[in-house]
């Protein structure tokens, strides 16, 4: 593969923003970029899944599987060597990714968070909870944000940030799908904009050249 952006996805569950990207990368909306691994560390999500069904390689890594710390970082940078990754793109993984990797990628990794950080983040907030949070919080919007990932929970800069509107008759799930819809066009819109080198980080700050 002779694309600037080797990407490994790590995915917890679903893999809905994975199968977006491919999507956009299968269908020139993306180019540039490739996928080379799809890591999870859940056997059964449905991240896996979907790369085996798309013929990219599907790695379960936990660290249950582990002894310690050390050797589970070894075994990731390791697959992320092998599969001669050079940007993560975390989507839909409920895992904090250790030092290691964030030094090893440093400004090359990426997230999606569903709503308008810096609201709304944190340790504890993903998925349903976060819409939860917003509803009960009387948010009149909320959205999805795309941003660098460093060692703080949802606290890298912001590449991208959409928003989207809370009725007042919105639950949950209204609300998660609402966003999902969202995600699906900001996160390959963001992967789009690294591929073709449209992102310059510097000082922890990013800006977009066109
Ligand atoms: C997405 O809504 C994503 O923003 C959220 O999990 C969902 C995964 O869906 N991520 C977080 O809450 C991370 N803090 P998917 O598996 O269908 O892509």
């Amino acid at each position: 593969m002779n694309d600037a952006l080797k990407i490994a996805v790590f995915a917890s569950g679903r893999g809905s923003n994975f199968e977006a990207i491919l999507k956009a990368i299968r269908t020139g909306g993306i180019r540039g970029a490739g996928i080379v691994a799809v890591i999870s560390n859940n056997p059964g999500s449905g991240a896996l899944e979907t790369a085996r069904r798309n013929e990219i390689p599907a790695l379960h890594i936990s660290r249950t599987q582990f002894d310690s710390d050390g050797a589970f970082d070894a075994e990731l940078l390791g697959a992320l060597g092998k599969y001669g990754a050079n940007f993560i793109v975390l989507a839909g993984y409920m895992k904090k990714v250790s030092p290691a990797v964030i030094a090893k990628f440093r400004n090359r990794i990426i997230n999606i968070h569903p709503a308008l950080l810096p609201e709304f983040g944190g340790k504890g907030m993903y998925g349903e909870r976060v819409h939860r949070a917003v509803i009960e919080g009387g948010a009149k919007e909320s959205g999805a944000t795309v941003h660098m990932v460093d060692e703080v929970y949802d606290h890298g800069a912001v590449i991208l940030q959409r928003k989207v509107p809370v009725s007042p008759d919105d639950t949950p799930e209204t609300l998660a799908a609402k966003i999902l819809k969202v995600e699906h066009e900001i996160y390959p819109e963001a992967i789009r904009l690294f591929a073709e080198g449209k992102i310059v980080i510097k000082d922890k700050t990013v800006s977009t050249v066109s």
